[in-house]
């Protein structure tokens, strides 16, 4: 648009093509440029300039709207498309400037209105001003790109740190199953293994993704309770009492009262406080039955029965995997829940095999080590 209120700093280098398909305009208009001391190229056709525009260093294109083959407009669409940074000013007569206008819409930095020859000022205003506002508009896309650098560098120095807090979680959690283990000593690598096993039963139940650690961290501090309870009925070898069987039954309120308070343990705390419940009610502390028992806490009491019954004890040998199943089985729509029972029976004893093995080579160490909370970590991360 002509102007004559843009102040006329002229740019440092400023490197013209004028494309016209009328010899006497291209002429006129190079002689503007030469009035005005700016090197300038011709070209008489869109294809010309587009060639000009790969064999030279241009900085702005000046071309009329109307020529033969490739308009103006079409040769503006290239222009935008291969060289987005160009000033591109389109130049249109008296009677044309709603044609101006439309190609402003469509990318041009300006119009300029023939005849030019008037006052030289005006094209050269209109190329600096046109020039002024690529170069901000160039500035400012750096710095979109710079914010965008900085933001993409702070997001992943706080998923770093997320992680690290999440292996922090994950450490003190595994200590405290391991306390647990150690605890109760008859029962070693329990913890461990209906982890493991509940997630394998809830990995091979689907639909539980967003629960996975819920469910494994449930398993995993199920029995956290029991570090209150007192050695001599912990420990007894023979069968408790009645009152004896109150205080270890206590044991279930009071893991759920030490996790609930821990946010990101909240419905693990759930699966703590019901993993004694039996779908027909016959469990504690509540008498809960099926639909009432969080899901997570009815997989862990197939998990749960499956090692008590396919681990040693002191006053017998481990049971055979079939004897479980059996137990299990039986079990279905009763103790247990009747579909867990069935997706646990569908699983082949060698993924069970795999998880005893496993555990009990890292028992071997009794304690757990940095690599055995990595492989937890990693575990409860991808969801098994
Ligand atoms: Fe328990």
């Amino acid at each position: 648009m002509p102007t004559d209120s843009v102040p006329l700093a002229r740019p440092v280098i400023l490197r013209v093509l004028i494309v016209d398909d009328e010899a006497s305009v291209r002429k006129v208009m190079a002689a503007i440029f030469a009035q005005l001391g700016l090197p300038c190229e011709t070209a008489a056709s869109g294809e010309e300039a587009l060639r000009t525009l790969e064999t030279h260093r241009i900085d702005a294109v000046i071309s009329d709207l109307h020529m033969p083959g490739m308009s103006g407009m079409e040769l503006l669409a290239k222009v935008r498309q291969n060289y987005p940074q160009m000033v591109f000013l389109v130049v249109t007569g008296v009677d044309d400037i709603q044609v101006g206008i439309q190609a402003m819409r469509q990318g041009a930095d300006d119009y300029l209105v023939k005849p030019l020859q008037v006052d030289a000022n005006i094209v050269l205003a209109s190329l600096t001003r046109a020039l002024h506002v690529k170069r901000l508009e160039q500035e400012v896309e750096n710095y979109r790109h710079h914010l965008e650098e900085i933001v993409s560098e702070q997001t992943q120095q706080l998923r770093e740190a997320l992680r690290q807090i999440e292996r922090s979680y994950d450490q003190t959690l595994e200590v405290l199953g391991a306390a647990i283990d150690l605890r109760d000593s008859p029962t070693a690598g329990h913890s461990r293994r209906v982890f493991l096993y509940s997630l394998e039963i809830a990995r091979a139940m689907g639909g539980l993704e967003s629960q996975m650690r819920n469910i494994a961290m449930g398993a995993w501090l199920h029995d956290i309770g029991k570090l209150a309870v007192s050695d001599a009925i912990l420990l007894k070898p023979g069968p408790l009492t009645d009152e004896e069987r109150k205080i270890m039954q206590r044991h279930v309120q009071i893991g759920y009262d030490l996790v609930k308070s821990i946010p990101f343990l909240a419905d693990s705390a759930e699966i703590i406080y019901a993993h004694h419940e039996r779908c027909d009610g016959s469990g504690y502390p509540r008498g809960l039955k099926t639909e009432e028992i969080p899901v997570g806490a009815r997989i862990f009491a197939v998990a749960d029965t499956f090692d008590a019954m396919t681990s040693d004890r002191p006053y017998r040998r481990a049971l055979p995997f079939e004897a479980s199943r059996e137990v299990i089985e039986r079990g279905a729509g009763k103790q247990y829940d009747s579909q867990i029972a069935r997706v646990f029976l569908s699983i082949a004893d060698e993924t069970w095999k795999v998880i005893r093995k496993e555990t009990a080579a890292i028992q071997a160490f009794a304690f757990a080590t940095a690599s055995d909370i990595q492989a937890l970590g990693k575990l409860v991360k991808s969801g098994g």
